[in-house]
């Protein structure tokens, strides 16, 4: 559970973004790159607005302007600093102070490319409203993170691996780099810190001894290495990734949800799956997916902004795009595509179709073939089919266009105007038979054939 923040102790979040993120060799920036489908520095904002922080700041370097304009469009424009030129982490976080403007409460600094870390991982950092808290963990690999220097279980200092002793290196103990502390004694340590060291660097971590020279007390709180880890290639990506689908599987899993092989099916950071359901093997869910208790999601289906009701099973090799609205017990099966298209309970549209821009009525069935004729070149139309109706096979339902309730369509028709209910509708060239012509034409080719040797 998280605690919300009293009055007299209002929060706010630095989100530092300004990385250039050249590891990633992509012409997206860093932290607008995904994990579980959503952009890394959005899962950074997120975590800040579950701790109910008042102010978020995202610091940005001049270098993206898309990075900026990611952040106007969710938070607008008083939530952007922007630092440059990048000359360390604590000049980084300097960058946002004017934007802080008068806020008086704690400030925590977290990072746009650390992508697991939840509020409640962060949380902890808040136990304390005066002096430092960092948020630390134990490296299986320290490499060059930052060294947390403790004795008695206080923190002395955070020493970078380049200025490091060998006896500090040998310490597993790690700064993740988020920070909390006072935004007032947060600024003023800050203005003291130097870049007299190996980088040349303003670094944050020296606020720990500045503020031990003050007489603040300064701690560590701990959290796991998969939480923090900060991704700076696409390989970390790629791990970042693996460990989000395993904390999503596990959670369905715990939740009820009947996978026989979860290590297939990839969720996105905001599905929901009721209980009961049950995902076959090799299902992909974009952004957007709500799947009811008790439905069937066949193997090989993508699910992306839309929702399925109890009952209804989709695929094997279904895709339902975002405004694909399934009722009760409808049945979606292979190589259907569903688009901004609701469906009432217990309709079907089981092989080979396009439906896109419409509504299906209840237990109306849709013929393998059907397309959806929804787009002019221009604009976009709405396909009705009312409730009970039968669609025959192979038709083209050129939107705008209506089938009454209970109407049928021959197959292979071109509908494009409406059918009234009840009705029967047939346009396609009328069947003509020529007596005994196909026997006669076969005889006389076979026997062209004998001539020829
Ligand atoms: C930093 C910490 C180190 C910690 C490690 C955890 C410092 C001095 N060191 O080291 O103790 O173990 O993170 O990963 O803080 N950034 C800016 N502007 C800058 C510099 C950095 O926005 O001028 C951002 C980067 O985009 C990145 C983050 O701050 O997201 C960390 O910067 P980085 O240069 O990777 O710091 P490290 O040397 O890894
Ligand atoms: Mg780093």
């Amino acid at each position: 559970m998280t605690s919300h923040p009293t009055s007299s102790h209002p929060r706010a979040a630095i989100i530092l973004a300004a990385g250039q993120g050249t590891r990633m060799k992509s012409p997206l920036p860093k932290v607008l790159h995904p994990v579980g489908g959503r952009a890394m520095l959005d899962h950074a904002i997120d975590a800040a607005e579950a701790l109910h922080c008042e102010r978020i700041v995202v610091v940005v370097g001049a270098h993206s302007p898309e990075v900026r304009d990611h952040v106007v469009k969710r938070l607008g424009e008083d939530a952007i600093a922007v630092q440059d030129p990048p000359l360390g982490t604590g000049h980084a976080v300097r960058a946002a102070e004017a934007v802080l403007g008068d806020f008086v409460g704690q400030v925590v600094i977290t990072y746009g490319d650390v992508p697991l870390l939840r509020a409640a991982d962060i949380e902890p950092v808040f136990a304390d409203h005066e002096g430092v808290t960092v948020i630390g963990f134990e490296a299986r690999d320290p490499g060059a993170y930052g060294r947390l220097v403790t004795r008695d279980g206080e923190l002395l200092a955070i020493t970078e691996a380049k200025e490091a002793s060998p006896e500090v290196l040998a310490i597993t103990a790690c700064n993740s780099g988020v920070m909390a502390a006072p935004v007032g004694l947060l600024f003023e340590l800050l203005g003291e810190v130097k870049n007299d060291n190996a980088k040349g660097e303003y670094y944050l971590t020296d606020v720990v001894e500045l503020a031990r020279e003050r007489g603040e007390p300064t701690r560590a709180v701990f959290a796991s290495e998969d939480s923090v880890m900060g991704v700076n290639a696409q390989s970390e990506l790629a791990q970042a990734e693996a460990l989000f689908q395993k904390v999503q599987r596990d959670a369905f899993l715990a939740a009820g949800v009947t996978m026989p092989a979860p290590d297939t099916v990839h969720f996105a950071w905001d599905t929901e799956v009721g209980g009961g359901t049950h995902i076959e093997p090799f299902v992909v869910f974009g952004p957007g997916a709500k799947v009811a208790p008790g439905a069937r999601i066949r193997s090989f289906s993508h699910i992306e902004g839309a929702t399925v009701a109890t009952g209804a099973e989709v695929g094997p090799y279904a895709r339902l795009r975002p405004g694909a609205a399934l009722g009760e017990k409808v049945k979606i099966g292979n190589f259907v595509e569903v688009k901004n298209v609701k469906m009432a309970a217990g309709a079907k549209a089981n092989h080979l179709a396009y439906l896109g821009d419409g509504e299906v009525g209840a237990k109306a069935n849709i013929g393998a073939g059907t397309i959806f004729c929804n787009y002019d070149g221009f604009f976009k139309h709405r396909t009705v089919v009312g409730e009970g109706a039968f669609v025959g096979s192979n038709t083209s339902l050129v939107a705008p266009v209506t089938i009454g309730a209970g109407a049928m369509v021959g197959s292979g028709s071109v509908i494009t105007s409406d059918v009234a209910p009840g009705d029967l509708a047939l346009a396609r060239a009328p069947q003509t038979a020529k007596t005994g012509w196909a026997a006669k034409f076969m005889d006389m080719m076979r026997a062209k054939k004998a001539a020829k040797g």
